[in-house]
């Protein structure tokens, strides 16, 4: 539709040339302009000529009027001046010989643009702390942080995707001394995480105290743990390895649900691995005379930009979160040369990367501006049994454990014949939990609901998984497409052309944005477009051979958009449900 919207500013162009010699409007602007009408009998496109009224010095109505003659161009079918608003429609003929040729011709490639071309994205996300559950509120970081790295390889970015996990830090003291006082190896073997973190909440339970279980605070203990994780700043082998076998049996289980998720990352680099990086990056902030001490702590003023101080340095000497981060950007711009690195992380986060993006933008690093956060919305989970041992925080694990149960349930009376149903049932049941996430801006609280999500027949994961399974059936049906041009005849055909040829622009708005749920909204578009077509028009029955090879091309062209529209937003590819 770009390619269409900008031959079409290209005559919008001339005619406004017309009315005034001087108008400075570019086709770029004209484009960003025309708008698409909630209706298709309104038009494909629509420009709002109130918009241009003011440069202009006419009413909308005779600008509207003025434009309709010069709409002639192989892609425009006809144009309409209605209430201020030139209403376009565009040619069938052109959407059929044009649009669906190039979308099969590029197949998965189709839409993609090219304006990551030669530049890196480092992108920082999931990274959940070693030890601690890696539960629902890592959905969002998880997700949304694998999408934009789809996004951007799909704009030619080189992307690197980094893990940087919490793994350093004074839990892994807690963890070491609960070990030694109630820990078992093999149980622990056993177990994996689930195992670390009971450990972890009983140390935490004895340090602070806990009303309810009658647990009295003993302050003592948590300087035992600070004790241990020093002796592990100091290089106590010991420690260290015990710490290693946590990350280790963490990592294992943490990949167990990226693989649900088809997610891989390019580094795993995590906190522990910048802790010798860090001094370096204080010298300089002492040497530009950033440092103020502050009640013996080591801090950045950032007053002046109305933020409260960025903390640096404990009282005795411990480096912290934003030390860190400050740490790893300078290391990631050396190793990796970034044009931009994207941190996603909940919105409590904001303040924090607020901070330190000033700091290092203090400091003098040129490159603070490529620095970009993402933060997401809160996520509470309605309506779905996931008690756990930790209390009331619901496991992602446990979550989409639940889908895909539930989904197999299901499977099992709508198909009871169908083969590879686990695989299946996980691909939809993982998918309807991140669809059902991803369908909403990214910055809104979200209150999971499980029956919602997993439904078939609303806008959901299963629904849009089911339409694609629907089109690979149709296409396996029919075997080999014979040859010959596509033909546009029905209204609910043109519609699905139209939506096909957006996909190009709905992927720049979501890179744009940092918003992959423009992606979702989309995908449902393209799903209820296809449907109607599917309803409408009988694709391996239709009245002639030429017809029918026409609705397969355009159900095979179905296939090829929503398939690359899946693999942006992390859901697996369903032929068959
Ligand atoms: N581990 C942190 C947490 O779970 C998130 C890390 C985000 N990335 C960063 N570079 N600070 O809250």
């Amino acid at each position: 539709m770009l390619k269409i919207k900008s031959l079409i500013a290209d005559k919008l162009l001339c005619g406004i040339k017309n009315i005034s010699a001087e108008c400075q409007i570019t086709a770029d602007e004209l484009v960003g302009m025309l708008e698409y009408p909630p209706d298709s009998s309104m038009g494909d496109l629509a420009l709002p000529c109130f918009k241009l009224s003011k440069t202009l010095r006419r009413s909308p109505v005779q600008i509207a009027q003025t434009l309709v003659p010069e709409m002639s161009a192989d892609c425009i079918d006809s144009a309409q001046a209605v209430n201020g608003y030139l209403n376009i429609y565009i040619s069938k003929d052109y959407l059929a010989s044009a649009v669906i040729p190039e979308i099969l011709d590029k197949k998965e490639n189709y839409g993609a643009p090219d304006f990551g071309k030669g530049k890196t994205v480092v992108l920082d996300y999931s990274s959940p702390n070693v030890a601690k559950p890696f539960h629902i509120g890592h959905l969002g970081t998880t997700v949304i942080g694998h999408s934009l790295k789809k996004l951007h390889e799909f704009a030619g970015y080189k992307c690197v995707g980094i893990n940087y996990l919490g793994d350093w830090g004074t839990q892994f003291g807690k963890l070491v001394l609960a070990y030694r006082m109630w820990g078992n190896k093999e149980l622990i073997e056993k177990g994996g995480i689930d195992e670390l973190v009971s450990l972890y909440v009983r140390i935490n339970n004895a340090i602070s105290g806990n009303e309810e279980q009658g647990i009295a605070p003993d302050p003592e203990l948590a300087e035992k743990a600070r004790a241990e994780f020093h002796k592990m700043e100091i290089g106590d082998e010991e420690n260290l390895e015990l710490w290693r076998w946590f990350v280790k049996i963490s990592l294992e289980e943490y990949e167990k649900t990226y693989k649900q998720l088809d997610i891989t990352f390019d580094s795993y680099k995590g906190e522990s691995f910048y802790t010798d990086k860090m001094p370096a990056q204080v010298q300089i902030l002492r040497d530009k005379e950033l440092l103020k001490i502050d009640d013996g702590a080591s801090i950045v003023d950032l007053e002046e930009y109305g933020m409260p101080p960025c903390l640096i340095l404990k009282r005795d000497g411990s480096t912290l979160y934003p030390t860190r981060d400050i740490a790893a950007a300078v290391y990631r711009k050396a190793e990796y040369g970034f044009d931009k690195a994207i941190y996603v992380t909940s919105g409590q986060q904001i303040l924090h990367f607020q901070q330190w993006f000033k700091v290092v933008d203090l400091m003098g690093y040129e490159w603070a501006d490529q620095l970009v956060h993402v933060p997401y919305g809160t996520v509470s989970v309605n309506g779905a049994k996931l008690a756990t041992r930790t209390g009331n925080v619901v496991l992602l694990k446990d979550l989409f454990a639940a889908a895909i149960e539930k989904v197999s349930e299901i499977m099992e009376e709508k198909n009871p014949a169908l083969k590879g149903r686990y695989d299946i049932a996980e691909a939809v049941g993982v998918g309807a939990i991140v669809f059902y996430y991803l369908s909403n801006n990214r910055i809104k609280d979200i209150n999971f609901n499980m029956e919602e999500a997993l439904s078939f027949d609303g806008n959901t994961g299963p629904y849009v998984q089911y339409t694609y399974a629907r089109a690979c059936s149709i296409l396996e049906k029919a075997g080999d497409i014979p040859a010959g041009d596509v033909t546009i005849t029905t209204p609910e055909e043109k519609a699905l052309a139209v939506t096909l040829s957006q996909f190009e622009e709905k992927v720049r708005v979501a890179i744009r944005d940092y918003e992959p749920s423009v992606i979702t909204r989309y995908i449902l578009d393209i799903a209820t477009a296809f449907n109607r077509f599917y309803h409408e028009c009988p694709i391996n029955n239709a009245d002639t051979p030429e017809l029918r090879a026409s609705r397969l091309k355009l159900t095979e062209a179905v296939k090829h958009v929503l398939g690359s529209a899946f693999g942006l937003i992390c859901l697996r590819k369903t032929e068959k449900i």
